[in-house]
């Protein structure tokens, strides 16, 4: 089975005191699970000060995203070889609200993953629909479109160094998650897709389930065979909860 991967994303929550409280809170839980890859991403400013409560643990360290560009007049920007610097190792590309409220197009996320691999950091490929995209039966052309636009830039077998992670934009925030069996067809239709051209590579990729994750879903979401761990949003905010989840991926490999 594939290792499970719990990754919070603490978007644009957090100050110097509560982030601090919150790593040393998963630090005290985190050493016994140890067979769970755990991640935190960060917002920028606060990657340094992560990764100094990090040192010395195997919790990971994430950013949230990347500029597409290495280096230049692009204002506000960071870049994956900032990133690096600073001691980051995933980052999250594509995510649903960087598409829909920072009007980030399949081609720019396909740029950003290929500016994360080209610094040996591993891309966290977000993929999803929006209600009115289930609604209207098009899920897996909304996925697999997203998806191709990576596999167009980079080739399918960059999919071997990177996760993925499924977030259905209408279970983000909303306390609605899909069910396990509604995420599990997504996933397998991703896996298939990616086995399609090449098996060994659709194997080993971790697909991640996002969208409202809570200790008291992460169960039954995490025992479907193509859900190999989850990114989240709210619960990690809270070390506890955070724990809760990634105490799940542990059972779930068990
Ligand atoms: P949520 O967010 O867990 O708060 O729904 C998940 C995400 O957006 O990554």
């Amino acid at each position: 089975m594939r290792r499970p991967l719990v990754a919070g994303n603490w978007k644009l929550n957090g100050s110097g005191a509560s982030i601090e409280a919150l790593v040393k809170g998963i630090l005290t839980g985190a050493s016994e699970l140890d067979d769970v890859s755990i991640v935190v991403c960060a917002p920028y400013v606060y990657i340094p000060q992560t990764a100094d409560l990090l040192k010395g643990s195997e919790v990971g360290l994430g950013a949230q995203d990347v500029s597409d560009q290495s280096e230049g007049a692009f204002t506000g920007e960071v870049s994956a070889a900032m990133l690096n610097e600073f001691g980051c190792q995933y980052v999250i590309v594509g995510h649903s609200e960087r598409r829909a409220l920072f009007g980030e197009r399949d081609e720019d996320t396909a740029g950003k993953f290929a500016a994360t691999r080209k610094q040996g950091l591993i891309p966290v490929l977000c993929v999803g629909e929006s209600l009115e995209e289930r609604e209207s039966g098009i899920t897996e052309a909304v996925v697999g479109r997203q998806l191709d636009a990576v596999i167009a830039l980079e080739g399918v077998e960059a999919l071997a160094d990177a996760v993925i992670a499924y977030e259905p934009v209408w279970a983000i925030g909303t306390g609605k998650t899909a069910s396990p069996q509604q995420a599990q067809d997504v996933h397998a239709f991703i896996r298939g897709r990616i086995a399609a051209l090449n098996g060994d590579v659709a194997e080993k990729v971790q697909i991640l389930y996002g969208g409202s994750v809570k200790g008291s879903n992460a169960a039954e979401l995490f025992a479907m065979a193509d859900i190999d761990g989850g990114l989240i949003g709210g619960a990690s905010l809270n070390a506890q909860d955070f724990l809760a989840i990634c105490q799940a991926g542990h059972n779930a490999n068990h």
